[in-house]
């Protein structure tokens, strides 16, 4: 059996929230399945989305503890001179320690435990003996399974002193994730979160990378549905409490195209410039939103 809300069995708590059971309780009495009840079977159905319950928010939150927890330890390590795989050691042992695992590795043959992506480098960088140098950008993105919940965040960090383009693309990709997460709320459609992002990016003289999108995630890595960083406000699939995906825009400084390394996973603008991001995994509640990753976004 599949995890998530699929249908109320007679024996079954209420989907009212009575706390009887349901064949005692909504199903007697005749009343028809609650609506939410009935928008996540549907939800299920038609969009292949798993709604979450509160039992399985809690145990994202705690594998996003873990998350927040191993950006700090990067963020106390981070500087000239060490290497990425340094990086990919301390967290992916310190996953380890806390009893969890790091979802990268062997994920579609992905050989590391976190993505390191520095620079022109968009996503998906490979840990490797490269050592920092100062003035760098580098992205760490980390998604520790515990208890079979999946929690994914990721943060792009200064290395020494940063130049303006730094400063301004990082502070940009900052800002174009706040502004996905502001807009996260029941009525408010997928669509919405696209416009906004791409709204204040384009304004700011950036690009938005289309390739790659956010995505439902908790039971699994990557879980439907698929959330754009660009789009048009109103088009796309209503938010609904219980909805749990990632909000992860891929800003570039120059233009949005890419292409992908030899070995398969890095990501390049294709003009060389700089592309910095930030994620969060984030709950949709019955008025707005809850951060179930919430890291300090300070770079
Ligand atoms: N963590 C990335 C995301 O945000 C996915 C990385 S896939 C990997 O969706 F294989 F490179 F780890
Ligand atoms: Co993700
Ligand atoms: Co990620």
């Amino acid at each position: 059996m599949k995890k998530g809300i699929h249908k109320v069995g007679r024996n079954d708590p209420c989907p009212c929230g009575s706390g009887l059971k349901y064949k005692k309780c909504c199903l007697k009495k005749g009343t028809e399945q609650p609506a939410s009840v009935h928008s996540a079977l549907q939800y299920a159905k038609r969009h292949n989305i798993l709604l979450k319950g509160p039992e399985d928010v809690e145990g994202i939150r705690q594998a996003g503890r873990i998350a927040v927890e191993s950006l700090n330890l990067v963020e106390k390590e981070i500087r000239p001179g060490i290497t990425t795989d340094h990086l990919n050691t301390l967290v992916h042992e310190f996953t380890l320690d806390n009893g969890a695992k790091p979802a990268p590795l062997n994920y579609r043959g992905f050989p590391k435990s976190i993505c390191t992506s520095i620079n022109e480098v968009i996503c998906h960088g490979i840990p490797e003996n490269r050592v920092l140098q100062d003035g760098d950008i580098v992205n760490v993105d980390v998604t520790p399974i515990l208890n079979g919940y999946y929690a994914d965040a990721n943060k792009t960090f200064f290395v020494g002193t940063p130049g303006p383009d730094a400063v301004k693309i990082v502070s940009i990709a900052r800002e174009c994730l706040k502004l996905g997460i502001e807009q996260v709320k029941p009525t408010n459609t997928l669509g919405d979160i696209g416009w906004a992002i791409q709204h204040y990016a384009e304004t700011s003289g950036c690009s938005v990378v289309r390739e790659f999108v956010g995505h439902g995630v908790g039971f699994e890595f990557h879980e439907a549905p698929q959330v754009t960083h660009y789009g048009r406000k109103g088009d796309g699939i209503r938010l609904l409490p219980g909805m749990v995906f990632t909000i992860e825009p891929m800003i570039n400084l120059g233009k949005r195209h890419l292409y992908i390394l030899e070995d398969n996973w890095t990501a390049v603008t294709r003009d060389g410039s700089l592309s910095a991001q930030f994620e969060q995994t984030v709950l949709v509640t019955d008025t707005g939103y809850d951060i179930l990753t919430p890291f300090d976004d300070a770079p």
